[in-house]
């Protein structure tokens, strides 16, 4: 991190979704980044999301503010990154607000995220942290070619390695330790556990009984048909399908060894376990289960 500025201003791309919402309270609550000013990006400023996180993140000393943008317009990005320092970017499987109905469909990622890039680059942000996932085309050797929401996601992690300055993926806690430490390097923050695990660790933690039952991988298709569209239906078996053959002693979806994880060394975060989790959330069981039983 390095500027005689003493306030630098980080742009967070999705900041009403899960993801950015979580950067944004991240962001202002880290003591480390007490000058910090949060620009906020969504596409509709009196939206309900985007009142409720003003109204609900929002620092005695104004740190926090919104602006409007659209992914799929390049010069309204522009605008929204004039004079920042950093980014955090997500980018979406495909048009928010619609199904996919076609794997074109799911080319609107790319596309998102060439234009987070080229205006990131025209405005001269100096860290750029982008949210993640690895190629498993290449992961796969090639087996898996449909795996477009992961591919797409490294595509846009490749194209912003080329064209930025420093570029670190993935986390938010990263704009502490500034690009000189950070740059190229991708911090997976995640473990691994097996399908058959959950029903034990859930029993452990919460004292109510569960069964793993496996679901064959039609019945997943049609479950992926019907919540998301046909476009996506592939992309979605593939996932499960390099799931169950992926290397089992690498993390990050099979792709990373772990002794080339950093993300405890350097950023100093790890990922949350699954009782960790449960408890923090006091998760007790999905909704549609818990209404059936
Ligand atoms: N790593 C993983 O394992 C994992 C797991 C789950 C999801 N994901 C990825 O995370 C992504 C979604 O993240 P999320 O769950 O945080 O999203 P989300 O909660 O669905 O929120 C979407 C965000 O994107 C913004 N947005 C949508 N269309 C936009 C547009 N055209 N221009 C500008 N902003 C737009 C929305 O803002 P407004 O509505 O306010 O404009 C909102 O803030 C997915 O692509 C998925 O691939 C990854």
């Amino acid at each position: 991190m390095t500027s005689s500025n003493p306030i630098q201003t980080i742009v967070v791309v999705g900041a009403t979704g899960n993801q950015g919402r979580g950067v944004v309270r991240a962001i202002l609550a880290e003591p480390l980044l007490a000058s910090f000013h949060v620009r906020a990006l969504t596409r509709d400023v009196h939206s309900h999301s985007a009142t409720n996180l003003l109204s609900s993140l929002q620092t005695p000393s104004k740190r926090l503010s919104l602006a409007t943008a659209d992914v799929f317009d390049v010069k309204s990005l522009e605008l929204a990154f004039e004079g920042a320092y950093g980014v955090f970017a997500v980018t979406s499987m495909w048009k928010a607000g619609t199904r996919c109905e076609s794997e074109d469909e799911l080319k609107a990622e790319l596309e998102s995220g060439k234009n987070i890039v080229a205006a990131a680059k025209q405005a001269g942000i100096k860290h750029f942290v982008l949210s993640s996932l690895p190629n498993l085309n290449k992961a796969s050797n090639g087996r898996f070619r449909k795996l477009f929401h992961f591919d797409h996601k490294a595509a846009v992690q490749d194209l912003a390695m080329q064209e930025l300055p420093a570029v670190t993926a993935l986390h938010a806690a990263i704009f502490a330790k500034g690009p000189e430490l950070t740059h190229g390097k991708t911090y997976p923050v995640s473990s691994r556990m097996l399908f058959s695990d959950f029903p034990k660790i859930f029993t452990e933690v919460t004292s109510q009984p569960a069964v793993h039952e496996p679901t064959i991988l039609e019945e997943w298709r049609s479950s992926q048909l019907a919540v998301a569209g046909k476009g996506f239906v592939e992309d979605a078996s593939q996932m499960m399908e390099w799931t169950a053959v992926a290397p089992t002693d690498k993390i990050l979806f099979g792709t990373v060894d772990p002794k080339d994880d950093y993300s405890w060394e350097d950023p100093g975060v790890r990922a949350t376990s699954f009782p960790e989790w449960i408890k923090k959330n006091s998760w007790t069981a999905p909704a549609e289960i818990k209404s059936t039983s």
